[in-house]
C-alpha cells in the first residue's frame, strides 16, 4: 500500500444520516452544508448494522445506496465503517452467545456497544457476512475510498469460549510445556503449581489477580483476540475491494490493545483525538497531543496516519465540558497535520437530536444552520487544509526516539512494590518527550520491537520489562555510537515479569550504563528530598535507585537521606557511544535539563534553522514548517531567510508574529 491515498487532506467526520431517515431533506442539507464547510468526506454507517439487516438475512440498503450516490454527485469521499460495533437486537436474542461476559462471570444483556464476545463463532460469521455484502454491493462505487473498521474495539470477554480461546493461546505461547509455564509464573509461590491447562482462568477480581505474568499474558491475549477478530473483518474487504485501505480507529494510549503490535494488520493507522484543553493547560495538552500523534506516526515507520475522530467543539463525557477557546480546534487540526495527520476529521457532522451523545459538539448543531460560531471556525479550518494539500504522504525524519512500548504500559502497572501509587509509565514517557518537541525536534515514539540503529539519540524512560533482544539492540546502539538514556527501575524483569538475577539493569547492561542499583527507594509526598545534576538541584520525586559506579562518570549526587553523596545521575562510554542512567524521578526540570545537554552533544539539529522562541512549537514536515503558538500570548519569532508563507501565497521573512492560538505554514 503506498504512502499517500489523497492529494489532499480528508477534512470531514462521522456521519449518521441512517439517523435522518425520515426526514430525507436534510441529507440534501447536509451536502450543502458539506461544501461550504470545505467537507470533503463523510465516514458512515459506523452503528448502521440494524437498518442494513433488520431481520435475520434481509438486507436493506436502498438508503445507503442512496446516501453514496449523493456522495458522489457532491465530491464526498466516503469512509465506509463496518458494523461490528454495535448489533441488532434480534441478533444478541437469538444468538446470546454473541454478547460479552464481564469480568463478573456475567453475561451483559443487549445494550450499549462494544458489547460482544471476541471468539464467538456465530458473531464472527455473521460480521463476515455483512462486510461481505457492503464489500460485494460498493466495490465499485466511485464514492468509496476506505474501509473503517468497526469503532474503537475495545474491551474483554470472559466467556466460556474466549477462556477456551485463552487456555489454547497459553498453551501455544508456552510450548505445550506446563513445567515451562509454571517456571515462568514462578508457581511455587503460594502453592500455584498448575497441573492442567484448564486451571487457567482469565485474571478477575474474584479470582487470579496477583499473578502478573498470567495477567500480562491476558493482554497478549486480548491484543492476539482483537487481531484475528480484525482480520476476520478485514478479509471479505481484502478479496473484494484489494485496493481500497483498511483502517481502524484507535483510542490514544488506551491500554486494552497492544497498538504497536496491531498496527501491523493495518494500511492506514488511525486514531481519535480528545485532548483534554478543558484543563486550561494548553502547553502541557498541546505537548501531550503531539506526544500520541508521533507515537501513531511511529507505527508504521513515519507514515502519515489519520486523525478520524476530534470534537468540533466540546465532548460529553468529561465531568465538565468546558469549550476550549476560539481557535483551538483549527490550531489543533493545523498541529495534527503539521506532526503527519493526512486528515482532520470529526465526531460528529450533525448533533442527534436523541440519544447518549446529543450534547457532543458536532459540526451542524440543532439549529441546523451555518450560522453558529462552531460552524464557521470549521469552516475556517477546512479553508486552511485546503491549502495544506501539498503535505500530504510527507514524513518528518527523527534522529531522536523516546521508547513508550505497550507491554511496558502493562508490565510497569502490575508488579507490587517500591512506589504502588505514582507508576504514571505513559506520563514519564510524555515527559521525556517534551524536550524534544519543545526545541523542534522531531522525536518518534517507538516499542521495543523497532529499529533502534537509525537514531542517534533514545531516550526509554522506566523501562522496567525487556524483550529476549533488547539487551543485545541496547549494547549494539551504543557501541556504535549512540546515546541511551534510561532512568529508574531500568531492565528488572524479562517478558513474564521475572527478575534477572545478578542484579538490575540485566545482564551486561550493568557494564554498558558502568553502573549497577543497589536499592530502590519510594518517596512520600510530604518528604523533601533533593539530588543534582551537574551542580543543579531537583526534587527527588517518589522514586529513585541508590546507584554504585563501577566505571560510569558521576554527574549528579543526592543531597539527601542515607545515600547523600551516592550518585544520582551518570554516564558511562562505551564503544563509541555513550549510556546514561537518570537514578531518580523529577517531575521538574531534570528531563528538559538533560536531554538539553544531549541534544547538544550529539548535535542533532532542530527541523529549522531559526529560533524556536518558548511557548512556540515548530514541527517540520516535508517541506512545510508548521509554527504553532498554544500560549495566551502573541509571540514573536525570527526567520532566518525568505520564505513562502503558504496560508497566505506571500512572501514572508524577518520578525513575524504568531498571535496566541495563532499559527503558520512557511515554505
Ligand atoms: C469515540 C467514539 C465515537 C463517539 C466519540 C465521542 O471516539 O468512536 O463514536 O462516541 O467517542 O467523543
Ligand atoms: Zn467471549
Amino acid at each position: 500500500m503506498p504512502d499517500k491515498y489523497f492529494d489532499f487532506i480528508i477534512h470531514g467526520g462521522d456521519y449518521n444520516p441512517d439517523q435522518w431517515i425520515k426526514t430525507k431533506e436534510i441529507w440534501d442539507e447536509d451536502m450543502r452544508l458539506m461544501k461550504l464547510s470545505h467537507v470533503n468526506s463523510a465516514t458512515i454507517g459506523i452503528f448502521s448494522w440494524a437498518i442494513l439487516e433488520p431481520e435475520e438475512g434481509v438486507y436493506n440498503f436502498g438508503w445507503l445506496d442512496e446516501i453514496m450516490d449523493k456522495a458522489a454527485e457532491n465530491g464526498i469521499s466516503v469512509i465506509l465503517a463496518t458494523p461490528s460495533g454495535a448489533r441488532p437486537a434480534w441478533m444478541a436474542k437469538k444468538y446470546p452467545e454473541v454478547l460479552r461476559v464481564e469480568e463478573s462471570g456475567i453475561r451483559n444483556e443487549y445494550g450499549v456497544r462494544h458489547n460482544h464476545c471476541l471468539t464467538s463463532p456465530i458473531y464472527r460469521e455473521k460480521v463476515r457476512n455483512i462486510n461481505r455484502k457492503l464489500a460485494e454491493r460498493y466495490k465499485n462505487h466511485p464514492a468509496l475510498k476506505m474501509w473503517h473498521i468497526s469503532n474503537e474495539y475495545s474491551g474483554e470477554c470472559h466467556c466460556p469460549l474466549c477462556q477456551q480461546a485463552f487456555r489454547d493461546w497459553i498453551k501455544e505461547y508456552y510450548h505445550n510445556s506446563l513445567d515451562e509455564l509454571n517456571d515462568k509464573w514462578w508457581n511455587g509461590f503460594w502453592a500455584h503449581q498448575i497441573d492442567s491447562w484448564d486451571e487457567i482462568s482469565s485474571p478477575k477480581f474474584r479470582g487470579e489477580n496477583h499473578v502478573s505474568a498470567l495477567k500480562l499474558c491476558w493482554k497478549r491475549f486480548v491484543t492476539d483476540s482483537h487481531i484475528s477478530f480484525l482480520e476476520n473483518e478485514i478479509a471479505p474487504l481484502r478479496e473484494i475491494t484489494p485496493d481500497i485501505p483498511v483502517t481502524t480507529n484507535m483510542m490514544r494510549m488506551y491500554d486494552g490493545i497492544n497498538y504497536q503490535k496491531m498496527a501491523e494488520h493495518l494500511d492506514i493507522i488511525s486514531w481519535d483525538n480528545y485532548p483534554a484543553w478543558g484543563t486550561g493547560d494548553y502547553g502541557y495538552v498541546s505537548s501531550e497531543t503531539a506526544f500520541v500523534h508521533d507515537t501513531f506516526r511511529s507505527m508504521k515507520e513515519g507514515k502519515p496516519f489519520f486523525m478520524m475522530e476530534s470534537t468540533p467543539s466540546i465532548v460529553n463525557w468529561f465531568d465538565i465540558n468546558k469549550i476550549p477557546a476560539p481557535g483551538t480546534q483549527t490550531l489543533g487540526a493545523v498541529q495534527a497535520v503539521a506532526y503527519g495527520a493526512d486528515s482532520v476529521q470529526y465526531f460528529q457532522w450533525r448533533k442527534a437530536r436523541g440519544g447518549h451523545e446529543k450534547y457532543h459538539g458536532a459540526v451542524v448543531d440543532h439549529c441546523g444552520h451555518e450560522n453558529n460560531r462552531v460552524f464557521r471556525e470549521i469552516t475556517k479550518t477546512g479553508e486552511v487544509l485546503e491549502k495544506l494539500g501539498k503535505v500530504t504522504g510527507g514524513r518528518s525524519e527523527a534522529k531522536a526516539a523516546i521508547i513508550c512500548d505497550w507491554e511496558n504500559i502493562w508490565a510497569t502497572k502490575y508488579f507490587c512494590g517500591y512506589n504502588n501509587k505514582h507508576r504514571d509509565y505513559e506520563k514519564e514517557c510524555v515527559k521525556w518527550y517534551a524536550p524534544f518537541h519543545k526545541r523542534g525536534i522531531t522525536a518518534d515514539v517507538i516499542s521495543l520491537d523497532a529499529d533502534f540503529d537509525k537514531y542517534d539519540v533514545i531516550v526509554a524512560p522506566f523501562l522496567y520489562m525487556l524483550k529476549n533482544d533488547t539487551e543485545e539492540k541496547i549494547i549494539r546502539f551504543v557501541e556504535k555510537g549512540g546515546r541511551f538514556v534510561t532512568t529508574y527501575l531500568f531492565g528488572c524483569v524479562d517478558t513474564d515479569d521475572r527478575c534477572y538475577l545478578g542484579g538490575f539493569p540485566a545482564n551486561r547492561l550493568k557494564d554498558v550504563f558502568g553502573v549497577y542499583c543497589e536499592e530502590t527507594d519510594s518517596i512520600p509526598e510530604s518528604f523533601d528530598r533533593k539530588a543534582t545534576y551537574k551542580g543543579k538541584e531537583y526534587s527527588v520525586n517518589h522514586i529513585c535507585d541508590v546507584i554504585h559506579t563501577t566505571g560510569a562518570k558521576v554527574l549528579g549526587e543526592y543531597k539527601t537521606d542515607f545515600y547523600a553523596g551516592e550518585p544520582s545521575v551518570t554516564v558511562n562510554d562505551y564503544g563509541k557511544g555513550k549510556a546514561y542512567y537518570v537514578a531518580f524521578r523529577n517531575d521538574g526540570e531534570l528531563a528538559d535539563d538533560i536531554c538539553r545537554d544531549i541534544i547538544g552533544e550529539a548535535d542533532i539539529r532542530t527541523d529549522v534553522n531559526f529560533e524556536i522562541p518558548t511557548e512556540l512549537t515548530v514541527r517540520k514536515r516535508g517541506d512545510y514548517i508548521f509554527i504553532m503558538n498554544f500560549s495566551d500570548s502573541d509571540k514573536e519569532i525570527v526567520l532566518d531567510k525568505k520564505y513562502k508563507d503558504v496560508l497566505s501565497d506571500s512572501e514572508i521573512s524577518g520578525a513575524i508574529t504568531i498571535k496566541s492560538l495563532g499559527y503558520s505554514v512557511i515554505e
